[in-house]
């Protein structure tokens, strides 16, 4: 694996494979790198000829009081992992390399940046659409993967990507979970093992809504409140937001009919605010062999 500092050095290594007709599948991460993210590199090794991945802890999306400063970085171990996943170059590029002196150019996706994880982080989308714009134009991947993990994110970059006519396909993979339920983050690293334990309530919650949602319950607020009722029961959590979604526009929907819905909370366990989510009437892995073609 060949390890790319400079924005300059990795469009140059873009150039050079497509010259050679091969495609780049590519996994952009802020790493402390876990198996959500190796799944993602996995499913790109499998699709594409040449893979890259990017570590950038992009201080646009976070908010003034939020953990930028804390956020675990530890290059070293993640670069052994990413030996390991046989991924060909990792880009890790510095803050002054993305944003030089001057830099005053953003992306905001209206519409879909406001509600949920938005109305909770001001500026959050702005500053992902951002780098992830600058990530594609520098790295130049034919696919790129995300995780449905952040939801919202990856409904705000398929928009961005059709809109801005990004050659790039982007595919959206399933969430990874360790055995308790708890969806694997970067920030389950600040957990204590006592909130670790408490945490798995926000899988049991959303699970309790699926079994109802499967059992023919489609309202919305009976869906909620279901959720509400299972993580309250457990008094280290702190609710931040329940919600129920239209999966693609992310309208807040009273009634499920057709298409599918979003299902997603935000939580405190003390400091450490963790989200997840679950989808309603859809599955829950796309074929992204298909979604590619
Ligand atoms: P990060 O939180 O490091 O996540 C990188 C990718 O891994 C995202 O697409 C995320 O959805 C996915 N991911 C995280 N946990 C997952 C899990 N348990 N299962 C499946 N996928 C998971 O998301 C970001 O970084 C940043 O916002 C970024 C897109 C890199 C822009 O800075």
């Amino acid at each position: 694996m060949e390890i790319i500092a400079s924005r300059e050095e990795m469009i140059s290594i873009a150039r050079e494979v497509q010259r050679g007709g091969r495609t780049i599948g590519f996994v952009p991460t802020m790493g402390a790198l876990h198996e959500g993210h190796l799944s993602l590199m996995r499913e790109a090794r499998a699709l594409c000829d040449v893979l890259v991945v990017s570590i950038f802890v992009n201080p646009t999306q976070f908010g003034p009081a939020e953990d930028f400063e804390k956020y675990p970085r530890d290059l070293n171990s993640d670069a052994a992992l990413l030996t390991s996943e046989n991924v060909d170059y990792l880009f890790a590029p510095t803050v002054a390399d993305i944003y030089p002196a001057g830099f005053s150019t953003y992306v905001t996706v209206e519409g879909l940046s406001e509600q949920l994880e938005g109305a909770s982080r001001q500026g959050h989308f702005r500053g992902v659409a951002t780098v992830v714009a600058i990530l594609l134009n520098t790295v130049r991947p034919d696919v790129a993967f995300f995780g449905q993990k952040d939801a919202q994110q990856a409904a705000v970059l398929k928009r961005m990507v059709r809109d801005l006519a990004f050659d790039t396909k982007v595919v959206v993979l399933p969430i990874v979970r360790e055995e308790s339920g708890l969806a694997f983050s970067s920030r389950n690293a600040y957990l204590t093992e006592e909130q670790k334990r408490a945490a798995t309530v926000l899988h049991r919650g959303l699970s309790q809504a699926k079994s109802a949602y499967e059992n023919g319950e489609r309202d919305g607020e009976h869906l909620i409140a279901l959720v509400r009722a299972t993580v309250a029961a457990e008094p280290l959590t702190r609710v931040d937001y329940v919600s129920l979604n239209d999966a693609e526009t992310l309208e807040p929907l009273a009634q499920i009919a057709e298409r599918p819905a979003l299902l997603s909370l935000a939580v405190y366990l003390g400091k450490t605010r963790l989200i997840d989510n679950m989808l309603l009437g859809q599955a829950e892995k796309q074929d992204a062999a298909r979604a590619w073609q």
